[in-house]
């Protein structure tokens, strides 16, 4: 373009030439006809435009040094905003690693990048297991046409609330997770982002308490279910016993003709049948007794061996089909503790031990479960299996909560935590010895408690009287249950003298009236007044018709008349009774009636 500039110069001048110099031209005709004026016009000219020239090319030089400077200082500042946003993704990154949410990133249903907890959620150590997977490989396959419907809902610019679902984890167990999604973008590239939180402990904990929970309301109820069914079981098992008791009398007398001794045989084969009916119930009950008191944490001495009987039939159908069971029960100190909790522990253990073990091999498998006192003299207890045994690299991690290796279902992994806590909580300690494929058995060491108070077995500590020929007992029962009143008088009938009171007042009322008795059998839960008001009226105007007393309980009283009970020296008989300690009881009591009538004798000798 430049090398036209001249002649286009040269044209433009000498058209304003033209124009300009019309006049002049007709004036002056001669000037214009020399040749040397032609030159030196043409000089001028061509020395404009060369000057013209060079003055455009230096401003266009200022031009592009102007434009290359900031062409510069564009590109500067364009490096410097590259490194802020490679920084800031930088920290993006770290920031999303180190969050606790699960955030896994997929451009066209590809993961490209998982942070941290999401390599846990889906059961990865590395990244590389999972790169390049759908998002629907761990949606739980239940749950997968609810992802797929959210995804399309995404992919549509809606946003998604959060959701709980079930995540498929890589080793076929599954998590819970609370799940959303969004759309970004990813390294330039359309991408979706899910995010989750896995709530699976917590969820877990939740569940466990609302068990637990339930079994606190279920255990309340189980108390007040026992302590309806006692009464009527305690004169069902007692009138039961004196008809046997009876026939059995008829049958041996040999005046009976023949066939009535055969209809009366067959009413006792009856009656023995209904025996062992009745004899179900009045375990059922005692087991309910044992773990419906769970809402209480009341902690005193106990014997852990009832406790131990107990887990055991609750277990038992769950060992049946597994196991042998086999138990050796020593005598053991008491021990301090909460008789519902440390029952839960040996529950734990039995139901581990037998889903240790195959259901279907009854013969070749055991379970055994021995009391013991060890030489410090704490109790023992000890649940040994022939099961699957635990693997030496699980061992450390057996008492953590929520460790398991049983599939979802079956086992939470609290059990043995749960087992932890509550023989530390007695004092005491829980130990594992196990071998793959030999078995495991897990120690519970209790510390005693303090030596029981003398108070709490007097009439075990009373000396053997005198064996002389003793007449009966004078025993008045005092119990607001009728029926139960007569089932004891017919089981002590005929060997003692029985009376019976349904209220603690009319008890009170006869022995006002001047009589006395060898054994007051005194309920402790009675309306209008109570065991307890009784046992403390007698101290005040009767003692020594106080130091007679006997109590008898149906089970579930309140934690006043519990107190009340370990306070006071008194024996405590529970319901149902058994005939033989009660027969056992009225003799001793008139054994020591007649001792005491022949001491003030040989005194005075
Ligand atoms: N007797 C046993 N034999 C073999 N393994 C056992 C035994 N007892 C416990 N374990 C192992 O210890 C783990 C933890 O036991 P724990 O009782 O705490 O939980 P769980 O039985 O798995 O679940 P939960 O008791 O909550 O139903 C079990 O998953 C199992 O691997
Ligand atoms: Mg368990």
């Amino acid at each position: 373009m430049y090398p036209a500039l001249p002649p286009l110069l040269l044209l433009s001048a000498t058209r304003a030439g033209t124009g300009a110099l019309v006049s002049p031209l007709a004036l002056a005709a001669p000037v214009y006809a020399q040749p040397a004026f032609w030159a030196a016009l043409a000089l001028v000219a061509g020395g404009l435009s060369v000057a013209l020239y060079l003055l455009g090319r230096e401003q266009q030089r200022a031009r592009e040094q102007e434009l290359q400077a900031r062409v510069e200082e564009r590109t500067r500042a364009l490096q410097a905003a590259l490194a802020t946003m490679a920084e800031s993704e930088q920290s993006m990154r770290q920031l999303i690693d180190r969050l606790p949410s699960a955030v896994t990133v997929y451009v066209d249903d590809r993961a490209v990048y998982a942070n941290d907890a999401a390599l846990r959620l889906m059961g990865y150590e590395r990244f590389e297991d999972l790169q390049g997977r759908s998002m629907f490989t761990h949606a739980a396959p239940e749950e997968r046409a609810l992802s797929e419907a959210r995804l399309a809902r995404l992919q549509v610019g809606e946003s998604l609330p959060v959701r709980e679902g079930r995540v498929a984890r890589a080793d076929g167990t599954q998590a819970t997770a609370e799940l959303t999604a969004v759309r970004l973008h990813f390294g330039g590239r359309p991408a979706v982002v899910s995010v989750a939180r896995d709530i699976t402990e917590s969820r877990a904990l939740e569940s466990r308490l609302r068990l637990s929970d339930r079994l606190a309301s279920v255990g309340t109820l189980a108390a007040g279910v026992a302590h309806e069914i006692n009464n009527p079981l305690a004169y069902v098992l007692a009138n039961q016993r004196y008809v046997a008791e009876e026939l059995e009398r008829l049958l041996q007398d040999p005046a009976l003709p023949a066939a009535h001794a055969l209809g009366l045989r067959e009413l006792l084969d009856a009656l023995h049948d209904a025996q062992e009916g009745a004899g179900r119930v009045q375990h059922i009950v005692q087991d309910l007794k044992t773990f419906g008191r769970s809402e209480e944490e009341r902690s005193g001495p106990l014997d852990v061996r009832p406790l131990v009987e107990s887990a055991l039939s609750l277990c038992r159908n769950e060992l049946r089909h597994r196991a042998r069971l086999s138990k050796e029960l020593e005598a053991v100190p008491q021990v301090v503790g909460n008789a519902a909790r440390l029952g839960q522990v040996f529950v734990n253990l039995l139901v581990n031990a037998a889903q240790a073990i195959q259901k279907g091999s009854v013969e070749e498998n055991e379970v055994r479960v021995r009391t013991r006192t060890d030489a410090r003299g704490w109790a023992v207890v000890e649940v040994q299996d022939t099961g699957a045994g635990i693997a030496p690299q699980d061992l450390p991690s057996i008492f953590d909560p929520f460790f398991t290796t049983k599939p979802v279902g079956v086992g939470t992994g609290l059990g043995l935590s749960i087992c932890h806590s509550i023989v530390r909580a007695a004092g005491g300690d829980i130990a594992v010895q196990s071998e793959v494929g030999v078995g495991t058995t897990f120690r519970v060491e209790l510390p005693p408690a303090a030596p029981a108070r003398p108070a709490q077995a007097p009439a075990a500590a009373s000396p053997a009287p005198a064996a002389a020929a003793v007449q009966g007992a004078r025993v008045l029962i005092v119990d607001d249950e009728p029926l139960v009143a007569r089932a004891v008088r017919r089981v002590l009938q005929g060997a003692h003298a029985v009376e019976t009171a349904t209220s603690a007042r009319e008890a009170l009322a006869r022995l006002e009236a001047g009589e006395r008795f060898d054994l007051l059998l005194c309920d402790v839960m009675m309306p209008e007044m109570s065991g307890q008001q009784l046992w403390e009226a007698l101290g005040k105007s009767f003692p020594e018709q106080q130091a007679q007393v006997v109590f008898v309980t149906g089970g579930a009283f309140t934690p006043e008349a519990r107190a009340f009970l370990e306070r006071v020296p008194v024996r405590v008989l529970s319901k149902p009774l058994d005939p033989a300690a009660l027969r056992e009881l009225a003799e001793e009591r008139a054994r020591l009636r007649a001792a005491r009538a022949a001491r003030p004798a040989s005194g005075q000798a």
